[in-house]
């Protein structure tokens, strides 16, 4: 698959001043409340602990704002996205929030040339971006690279199982439509929507995307000396991963399913440390 990338941006481009007009965002809270966090980063708050000072990255940071939340909290953020676009309303995202992020436009791979080896105590990402990446080991191997000695990665993402799931039946049972591990090959989907509610009528439809196995993650980071401290798999997602068959929590606008939620995990927060010392 040579231009995933290319086809991969022209979606994002597209939709990223669609998401920041979307209510789903809440764009306007971080205006009017120098306190407010999105709901993504209020879900793992407890896990974050405290991030005064630290040196951070958020990988694939979109419209920036978790990045601006992760700020607000104390961490010096920079925010890394392919999407100028997306970048064009993180740098606004953050100045109507009044905090100082650094936007720089790189693909993920490309993250330790843009920015530096072993410059981070903390790499952030998810909520849907592992996807667009088509090797995990590669993405483990930018991680370890960005982090310095004793610095941690935070991840929160949807769940491989939930990405497996088919999201279109009407018979309300779950059923495995694509592959749970990764695969050479991407899947295609061309979809006129997005996973907020908007009006615009969108052009670039189709995308490119990657499962990959919780196991192929985790390993993927064992390999690259990383050390597993956090595994939590949820019953939740911040986003309507299978419509139609779920009840929004408005309070912390995670989504369950309506039955049985006990079927499966829909996301899980994962955290690993670079040890201080290479074991090699
Ligand atoms: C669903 S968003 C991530 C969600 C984000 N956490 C949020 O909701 O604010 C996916 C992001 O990944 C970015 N992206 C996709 N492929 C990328 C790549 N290869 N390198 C860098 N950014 C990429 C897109 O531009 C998009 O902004």
């Amino acid at each position: 698959m040579s231009d995933y990338r290319g086809v991969n941006r022209q979606m994002w481009d597209e939709r990223a001043p669609a998401h920041a007009a979307s209510p789903g965002y809440s764009v306007d809270r971080f205006a009017d409340d120098p306190e407010f966090l999105s709901y993504v980063v209020q879900f793992d708050r407890p896990r974050l602990g405290d991030l005064t000072g630290l040196r951070g990255v958020h990988l694939q940071c979109h419209i920036g704002t978790d990045t601006v939340s992760l700020a607000r909290l104390g961490a010096q953020m920079t925010g890394l996205d392919f999407s100028p676009v997306a970048l064009a309303e993180a740098k606004r995202i953050a100045e109507v929030a009044g905090v100082t992020v650094d936007f720089v436009e790189a693909d993920t791979y490309d993250a330790v040339s843009v920015l530096g080896a072993g410059r981070f105590d903390l790499v952030f990402t998810g909520v849907g971006a592992l996807c667009w990446l088509p090797d995990v080991r590669r993405w483990a191997s930018v991680v370890a690279e960005l982090l310095a000695p004793g610095g941690r990665l935070f991840v929160r993402e949807g769940h491989p199982m939930l990405w497996a799931l088919d999201d279109v039946r009407d018979d309300g049972l779950l059923a495995v439509r694509y592959p749970y591990f990764e695969t050479a090959e991407p899947m295609a989907f061309t979809e006129e929507g997005t996973y907020v509610e908007t009006d615009v009528t969108f052009v670039h439809n189709t995308s490119y995307s990657w499962n990959h196995g919780l196991g192929q993650i985790v390993s993927a980071l064992l390999e690259h000396e990383l050390v597993l401290t956090e595994l939590v798999e949820h019953d939740s997602v911040p986003w309507e991963g299978l419509p139609g068959l779920m009840v929004r929590d408005d309070a912390t606008e995670e989504y369950y399913l309506r039955e049985h939620r006990e079927r499966v995990p829909l996301t899980y927060t994962l955290q690993a440390m670079k040890p201080q010392f290479s074991a090699s």
